[in-house]
């Protein structure tokens, strides 16, 4: 186990700034998934750590000590990466041990570890065949074995689970909180799957446009996104995001009037006059015949123990999702109309950060 940390860790290719100046702070043994659009930077984060891309700018620290000129395998990380890349004329034991033996490991010692890792993933019934004739989630898992076989203090994942389909991404994710807990390594995992980076991680580091937007715990970020990207990354179905105009503030908060005529009272501080962006999320509108929002059902999607209602009305820019309880029941075209609690408005400013809260008083 051990700590990683990046000062001021940038990389441009060419005239492009890929990562802006980034000081992470991973602690050991913690669970930390890095999430964000395609392009982001996430795998040259990831990269940058392992010693695989050399930094334009700054620092990375293992357990403290710089290695930001140190080898890769001298870092004592290993990565596993979205392709398996095994060795395909090799054994899945063999394949696992091949880290071991390029190291110069005794026989004895190789055998007892690949015996090791392959019973913590499920692997030994399948030890002397080769990779072509295993499926997807065995590949990823031999992968991964061959990446912990060396016991490293840092296990780097780049998107591992997005070859594979739905239910064995699922099952995969149970396997990683298993390893997870089994190794106590500490983890960085890199994906684009919000709903993995909320199952998984104890942290989790939104990132946008080569820029870090937040890092927290996946409910921290949930309930309270600094920015608009933040609020876009997190939460499926993801929060209704609505542009608007601060009409009017008092004591209590503001009144924004949004695109399509909607009136919603915010506990946020802001400014008259001010273009904002409106955020609510689909299980905080309560059906009540005085809200705010009202749309025509467009499409209702039953989930089974909720549903959600997609709202259409003229003007708006985009539909309103509502969350419903499972067995209520809707008729496509049927009006409804929804409020909001104004403590639970999010109201983000035209350059994307979240406007302060106004706590609740008595
Ligand atoms: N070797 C490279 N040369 C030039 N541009 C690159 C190189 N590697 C990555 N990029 C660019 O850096 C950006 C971030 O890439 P990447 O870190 O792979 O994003 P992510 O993993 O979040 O999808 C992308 O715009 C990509 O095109
Ligand atoms: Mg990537």
């Amino acid at each position: 186990m051990a700590s990683v940390e990046t000062q001021g860790l940038s990389k441009r290719f060419g005239a492009t700034d890929v990562l802006a100046a980034t000081d992470l702070s991973i602690l050991d043994g913690e669970f930390v998934a890095i999430v964000g659009p395609s392009g982001c930077g996430k795998s040259t984060l990831l990269r940058l750590i392992a010693g695989l891309d050399e930094p334009t700018r700054g620092r990375v620290l293992i357990d403290a000590r710089d290695v930001t000129n140190v080898a890769p395998a001298e870092r004592g990380l290993a990565m596993v990466f979205q392709s398996y890349a095994l060795y395909p004329h090799l054994t899945v034991a063999e394949n696992i041990a091949f880290p071991l033996r390029v190291a110069g490991r005794p026989r004895s010692e190789i055998a007892r570890r690949v015996a090791a890792v392959a019973e913590t993933l499920d692997l030994v019934g399948l030890l002397s065949s080769r990779p072509r004739a295993l499926s997807g989630g065995q590949r990823q898992r031999v992968s991964i074995a061959r990446a912990i076989v060396r016991e490293p203090r840092v296990l780097l994942l780049d998107e591992p689970l997005s070859n594979l389909d739905a239910e064995l991404r699922v099952r995969m994710r149970h396997e990683f909180a298993r390893l997870h807990a089994a190794l106590g390594a500490t983890m960085i995992y890199v994906t684009h799957d919000q709903l993995e980076a909320m199952t998984l991680a104890n942290r989790i580091v939104v990132m946008n446009a080569g820029r870090v937007e937040q890092v927290g715990a996946p409910l921290a970020l949930y309930d309270a996104p600094e920015t608009l990207a933040v609020a876009r990354a997190i939460g499926s179905p993801g929060m209704n995001l609505l542009s608007g105009e601060v009409v009017r503030v008092d004591a209590r908060g503001a009144t924004v009037r949004v695109t399509g005529g909607a009136v919603v009272d915010a506990a946020v501080r802001a400014r008259p006059g001010a273009p904002v962006t409106l955020g609510a999320r689909p299980e905080h509108l309560v059906p009540d015949e005085c809200g705010a929002f009202a749309g025509a059902v467009e499409l209702f999607e039953r989930l089974g123990p909720l549903s959600f209602a997609h709202l259409g009305a003229p003007g708006l820019e985009t539909t309103i999702v509502a969350q419903l309880p499972g067995d209520r029941r809707v008729t496509l075209g049927e009006t409804l109309r929804f409020g909001i609690a104004p403590a639970r408005v999010h109201v983000f400013a035209g350059d994307g950060h979240a406007l302060p809260r106004i706590a609740a008083s008595l």
